[in-house]
């Protein structure tokens, strides 16, 4: 049975940097935090176990990424390229580029091709302290392509010791064989794709793109209600180009998390707030797209709406494998507190799962993930870009990845 005590730490349990334990040990059985607190204060047996002096490097529980795009065919630089000289990102899509072209090449790759690529991307963010990750479908669009894309979700998470949530998310495009049918292909996606899918256990919540080159508002309630009845929970990209009224919808049917939000109203924060639907931030994207519109932080705060921060890792509009760097974009951009940046990677992101009894915060009784970080204080996560902060990642117990020099390591 593993048995281990990290000790000698200085620990942020909650992500939250005003509830810290200096000179602290955490002592792991089997995939559990069985007891925690202050070194000296270490009890009978676990003073006995095997253990590691982590010389007041910082702990914190292992990050969530709680909305990404991860598993997708080929790049999209070309329209990058066409962006900076001033096409919008509306303009590409209309003209079947955008999710489409991505569809394209998902459609075209085998399950192998895109299992490998995704892995690649997938231990980037591992190697950075994330531990649980939500993977989106919606570059199939159809059947065949949605299954193979969450069939690749549930491989990565049997081969990599990483928690992985799916999200079915047929509702991202409207593919050309509906061009001009978004309502048939709203009946496709309910009679034919989800049920099958949802049969299969491969479908853990379920997210529409809400906007004007997306879905209406009345076909994303028929998703929802599908969903709903088959107690699946939901959740939406809303009002990140235009007001369009998802985020009030998600509310309405109690949904874990309305994402990107850059026009949301003050309205719509409180109906967030009364149904506990998370708000996912998405910096990377605003960046990546040269976005002006900020969304309402000050509102959000006002009304209590927790706030999760992702990295949306997509080919479009956040071709990123860093949390870190999405924390320190959430703060230079939207000007979120350092402490609301690690909730929003921490429990908050955990929430946005419907996971938060399982991740997010280290007490004694849970699952032992956590992150051994080469800071000094815990606002140093927000505060280098593209730095190695991360020296360890220990999840259920077991150290899964350790950086290959540790300067204070004697042999
Ligand atoms: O979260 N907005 C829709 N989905 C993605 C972009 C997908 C793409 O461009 O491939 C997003 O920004
Ligand atoms: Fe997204």
């Amino acid at each position: 049975m593993n048995r281990h005590v990290w000790h000698s730490a200085r620990l942020c349990p909650t992500g939250d940097s005003t509830y810290t334990i200096n000179n602290a040990a955490l002592a792991i059985e089997a995939d559990s935090i069985v007891w925690l607190g202050n070194t000296a204060e270490l009890p009978e047996p676990f003073a006995r176990w095997p253990s590691t002096d982590l010389q007041e490097r910082w702990i914190t529980p292992g990050l969530i990424d709680c909305h990404t795009h991860l598993i997708y065919g080929g790049q999209r630089a070309n329209e990058f390229a066409r962006r900076l000289a001033g096409v919008s990102y509306e303009t590409i899509a209309r003209e079947g580029g955008g999710i489409l072209a991505t569809m394209r090449s998902t459609r075209e790759a085998d399950e192998d091709t895109l299992f490998m690529q995704a892995a690649e991307r997938l231990s980037t963010l591992l190697m950075e302290g994330v531990t649980a990750i939500e993977i989106k479908s919606g570059y199939g669009l159809d059947l065949v392509n949605e299954r193979k894309m969450l069939t690749v979700a549930r491989r990565l998470a049997a081969v990599y010791p990483i928690s992985v949530y799916t999200t079915f998310l047929g509702a991202h495009a409207l593919p050309p064989e509906f061009a001009n049918r978004s309502d048939d292909y709203i009946t496709y996606l309910l009679n034919d794709v989800l049920p099958p899918l949802a049969d299969e256990g491969l479908i853990d919540a379920v997210d529409v793109f809400r906007e004007k080159i997306a879905f209406t508002p009345a076909q994303c309630e028929r998703i929802f209600e599908a969903a709903t009845k088959r107690h699946l929970p939901v959740k939406a990209h809303a009002e990140q180009l235009s007001h369009l009224g998802g985020a009030a919808l998600v509310a309405r049917y109690g949904g874990l998390s309305a994402d990107h939000l850059e026009w949301l109203t003050d309205a719509d924060c409180k109906s967030m707030a009364n149904a506990g639907t998370v708000a996912v931030l998405l910096p990377t994207a605003f960046y990546f797209v040269r976005e002006s519109k900020l969304p309402p932080i000050e509102r959000l705060r006002q009304y209590g709406v927790p706030m999760a921060v992702a990295t949306d890792s997509n080919p479009g509009t956040a071709p990123s494998s860093s949390l870190l760097l999405a924390m320190n974009q959430a703060c230079t951009l939207f000007q979120l507190t350092v402490d609301e940046a690690l909730a929003g990677v921490t429990r908050h992101a955990a929430r946005a799962l419907g996971a938060e009894d399982k991740h997010g915060i280290l007490a004694v009784g849970r699952q032992a993930d956590f992150a051994v970080w080469s800071i000094d204080s815990l606002a140093e996560l927000a505060y280098w870009m593209g730095h190695r902060l991360c020296e360890r990642v220990i999840r259920r117990g077991e150290e899964i990845y350790r950086r290959m020099t540790l300067p204070y390591e004697k042999k």
